[in-house]
């Protein structure tokens, strides 16, 4: 099969990089400058999400995170802006596989902003190039069983259940007794590295991708509301001919 579009490797430099479009927000690259943007992020309240806090990076240390991301872990970042264009979360695809066309999810929210929708239609509208013009055919994640709000997003996405295992948890040890954590402790427990939580694994499959979402991709395109990557990309190519050429 031909490999996945990698966005940065075709989009003309210097151009806005929006690869989707929802309803609530736009996708487009991460770039460095998201990595001081998300550092600026509120720090969950909830002990559950510590892992998700970021820690106090200098300069250069952020600039190191972003290096050893990109080039030693290979992934690829999107960054999640509201329609007044504040980056508001993170996309994630880790273990890319362009032979099997298949990556792991990893997405997270400004923790203000949790609960109001945009998570599910940015990882809508960002599926809708995943497995359009990114050329993808399967995405897997793994979710904490007592994450029943990604849950339910990744649900009404169209993704299934594959499995469980116990995964370590990054947070305060202290979590099992904190009353605020109850509902939640059936899920968690002192394992074999430590403390650890149930953790569902799932996938999507292209052809399991809801109809409704390509085609709702598809009208927005032709509608003029929102453009696909592909056009997207050549309006850029064809401009900066223009500019070239003139
Ligand atoms: C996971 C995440 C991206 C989801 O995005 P979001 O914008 O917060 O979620 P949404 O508002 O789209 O809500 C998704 C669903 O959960 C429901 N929901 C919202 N808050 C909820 C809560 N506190 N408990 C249970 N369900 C909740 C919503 O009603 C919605 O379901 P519906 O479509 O049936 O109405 C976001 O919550 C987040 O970043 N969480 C912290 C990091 C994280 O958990 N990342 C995922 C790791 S696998």
């Amino acid at each position: 099969m031909t490999a996945p579009a990698r966005v940065e490797d075709v989009w003309p430099a210097g151009e806005p990089r929006f690869v989707a479009v929802g309803r609530l927000s736009r996708i487009r690259m991460f770039t460095r400058r998201d990595v001081d943007r998300w550092l600026a992020w509120p720090r969950h309240a909830d002990p559950l999400y510590a892992a998700y806090n970021p820690r106090p990076m200098s300069g250069s240390t952020a600039d190191a995170w972003w290096d050893d991301l990109r080039h030693r872990q290979k992934q690829r970042a999107f960054a999640i802006e509201s329609l007044d264009r504040r980056m508001i979360g993170r996309i994630f695809l880790r273990h890319v596989s362009t032979t099997d066309g298949a990556s792991v999810l990893g997405i997270d929210l400004d923790p203000s902003l949790l609960g109001l929708g945009y998570g599910t239609d940015a990882l809508r509208a960002f599926l809708g190039y995943y497995f359009g013009p990114g050329g993808f055919r399967r995405m897997y994640l793994s979710v904490a069983a007592y994450n029943v709000r990604a849950r339910r997003s990744y649900e009404r996405c169209g993704f299934r259940y594959l499995g469980t295992h116990w995964d370590r948890l990054l947070c305060r040890d202290d979590v099992l007794d904190d009353p605020r954590c109850a509902e939640a402790r059936p899920l968690l427990r002192r394992g074999p590295r430590g403390l650890e939580a149930l953790t569902y694994d799932m996938v999507l499959d292209r052809e399991a991708f809801p109809t409704a979402s390509l085609v709702q991709a598809e009208t927005q395109t032709t509608s003029g509301r929102t453009e696909s990557f592909l056009r997207l990309r050549d309006r850029c190519v064809r401009s900066r001919r223009r500019r070239i050429s003139v």
